[in-house]
């Protein structure tokens, strides 16, 4: 048997869908979600996905204002800019593009946003918040993950689910909202004894190490649902998932590819996460 593709593209366009037709009824209101992006610097990758989020902004109806500045800013200039943005009412999402150039600490960049308009979900208010299970905005990625398991029609409840990779952006958070869905969780990581053994347990596999196809077959339990969220590049200049792919196919239940899986999702979270700011901002 061949597995279920779970691919990121629909799921993100029935999201997509949903925040559009709700930020119309918003406008009705006189809300606009508003989302002010920061670039600091020129790294070409940064501007691509700077560039991605401003048009998802316009093709939800948010406004959005993108702050693209030299490599050279100072981090006191850039926590002024943050501070201003943090007392604009028109705003309600703030996600400062990382890596941040090297004389930028990054920690104190975070912090510096407003928990209530922290839409990358890294300010430790946040992780703290998700942990306790209370309402916090919630990281993009592992968000999408979540997201995609449940609208691929798997239950997560009672499943054991195993995670791969133990980051602060990817394996950490997403673990703790499987927890949440009432999954039983197991992280794994590169000092983890037995990894296979406990892998092929896993009625739910998650895998973010950054490593491409590291995780074959061995690692999978006939029937389980695989997300990889590895992106990387390979010698040949293709893109691969931390997951092998083709050696999975045939034993996975379900599966998302790389690209096409994960990958889509990302931005469409951080779209509903500036939504859900705008309406608490004006709750
Ligand atoms: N750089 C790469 N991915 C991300 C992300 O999700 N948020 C931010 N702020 N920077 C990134």
């Amino acid at each position: 048997m061949t597995a279920q593709l779970i691919k990121g593209k629909p799921i993100s366009e029935q999201i997509r869908a949903e925040i559009q037709e709700e930020t119309a009824r918003l406008k009705e209101s006189g809300i606009v979600p508003g989302l002010a992006v920061v670039l600091v610097g020129e790294d070409p990758a940064s501007k691509v996905y700077v560039g991605s989020k401003e048009k998802a902004c316009h093709d939800m109806g948010f406004y959005s204002e993108v702050h693209r500045l030299p490599a050279e800013t100072s981090e006191r200039e850039l926590l002024a800019l943050i501070d201003k943005l943090n007392n604009l009412s028109t705003i309600n999402g703030i996600l400062v593009q990382l890596p941040l150039p090297r004389h930028i600490n990054e920690k104190a960049v975070i912090d510096a946003i407003s928990v209530d308009k922290d839409v990358d979900g890294f300010h430790p208010v946040s992780v703290g918040n998700l942990v306790i299970g209370d309402d916090s905005l919630l990281p993009c990625t592992p968000a999408g993950v979540i997201e995609m398991i449940k609208r691929s029609g798997t239950d997560i409840a009672g499943k054991h689910a195993v995670v791969i990779g133990r980051s602060n952006i990817v394996g950490k958070p997403v673990s703790m909202l499987l927890l949440r869905e009432n999954a039983t969780v197991t992280i794994c990581h590169s000092r983890t004894a037995n990894m296979e053994a406990i892998a092929s347990s896993a009625d739910i596999l998650v895998v973010a190490i950054g490593k491409a196809k590291a995780i074959d077959k061995r690692y999978v339990k006939p029937g389980a649902v695989v997300i990889d969220v590895g992106i990387n590049r390979l010698e040949n200049g293709k893109l691969a998932g931390d997951v092998d792919f083709d050696d999975c196919l045939d034993v996975a239940g379900a599966i998302s590819p790389v690209p096409g899986g994960v990958g889509p999702m990302t931005i469409t979270m951080l779209m509903k996460n500036t939504l859900t700011a705008a309406k608490r901002a004006h709750r």
